[in-house]
């Protein structure tokens, strides 16, 4: 994250950062995800730039619970936008040349599907114990994440579910589908089933330029198509309202404890989420001129490790922004 500010300022950014102190170690001393004068402040903000949840030392799902799900939920924060953008050929994993122009952008829905908590155990720690978990689908969620699809994409929208086997909501999927994409002549639109789709996003993902699909679908894809364009550490994501304006952003790899704190760290996942807040905020120009100095300074090698560099978490960053200054 401070790589990202660092970003942002050098661009231009002149935005009044607040910091809140939400992470594990509060919610380890104190037992509260995020404080009530905290959330206070944090829904009120015109973006939200996020780091990454997770702790070894908090296994349970209380804590992402309390943290990212809420906020996503509670904002309505409906729409997770999540690029794959490959930038330099050396970073795809596959194997043929012409697979390799990857730009698609998976449209995620954020608030409903499996992850809405609802279900439970009955008869916990037995060997008659039964678990349910929900798979919560709207109207007017499924409805306005099919919209915001067609309203992106200018060839071809892709509709990912697995309607086959899950008829109910499937069904539902299904018929705001086909509805939605009747009103959009202009706009192609193609349906998969969600294993067909990541068979299709391995063999040749070229063909993708807007996905939209549900939450759980989404998140699993998502790092499919992070590694296709260079891994986790350089895939961005913006969660939006686009009625409210709200918008958090954040990287889509998680804290990574094996290798946090070592200057190991990838910054470009959160830098290019920090850009597509200043997209959101209205500012494409400044989104762009980021986008164009990780762009570069991946393509000249002046990264981390893991994409093929030498540098540091923050001489990445400070290669970015040696480009936004020229
Ligand atoms: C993501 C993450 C989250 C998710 C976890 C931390 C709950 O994997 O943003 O992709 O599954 O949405
Ligand atoms: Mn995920």
């Amino acid at each position: 994250m401070p790589e990202a500010i660092k970003v942002l300022r050098a661009a231009g950014a002149g935005f009044e950062f607040e910091e809140f102190d939400v992470n594990a170690d509060a919610y380890l001393r104190t037992g509260v995800a995020i404080p009530d004068d905290t959330w206070k402040h944090v829904a009120a903000a015109d973006a939200i730039l996020f780091g990454a949840v997770g702790d070894p030392r908090l296994p349970d799902a209380a804590y992402l619970a309390g943290v990212l799900l809420r906020l996503r939920f509670e904002l309505d924060l409906y729409v997770n936008l999540r690029p794959a953008r490959l930038y330099d050929d050396r970073l795809s994993p596959l194997r043929r040349d012409d697979r390799r122009q990857v730009d698609l952008m998976i449209v995620r829905e954020n608030t409903e599907g499996l992850y809405v908590g609802m279900g439970g155990r009955f008869k916990k720690g037995t060997d008659q114990e039964v678990a349910i978990q929900e798979d919560l689908n709207t109207y007017l969620g499924v409805t306005r994440i099919i919209e915001h699809a067609f309203g992106i994409a200018k060839r071809e929208v892709v509709m990912i579910d697995k309607s086959n086997a899950m008829t109910f909501a499937g069904g539902l999927w299904q018929e705001r589908w086909k509805a939605i994409s009747a009103t959009h002549p202009n706009v192609m639109a193609r349906h998969l089933l969600v294993d067909a789709a990541a068979m299709q996003l391995v063999k040749d993902p070229t063909q993708f330029e807007v996905i939209v699909t549900g939450n759980l679908f989404g998140d699993i894809l998502s790092d499919l198509t992070a590694e296709l364009v260079g891994g986790m550490g350089v895939a961005p994501s913006a969660n939006i309202n686009p009625s409210s304006g709200r918008g958090l952003f954040e990287p889509v790899h998680g804290t990574a404890p094996d290798i946090a704190g070592k200057g190991l760290v990838n910054p470009v996942g959160a830098i290019l989420s920090a850009a597509m807040m200043v997209k959101h905020l209205g500012v494409p120009d400044m989104a762009n001129a980021i986008e164009g100095a990780v762009e570069s300074a991946i393509r000249a090698r002046e990264c981390t490790r893991d994409i093929g560099g030498e540098l540091s978490t923050s001489q990445a960053g400070d290669a970015i922004v040696k480009r936004l200054r020229d």
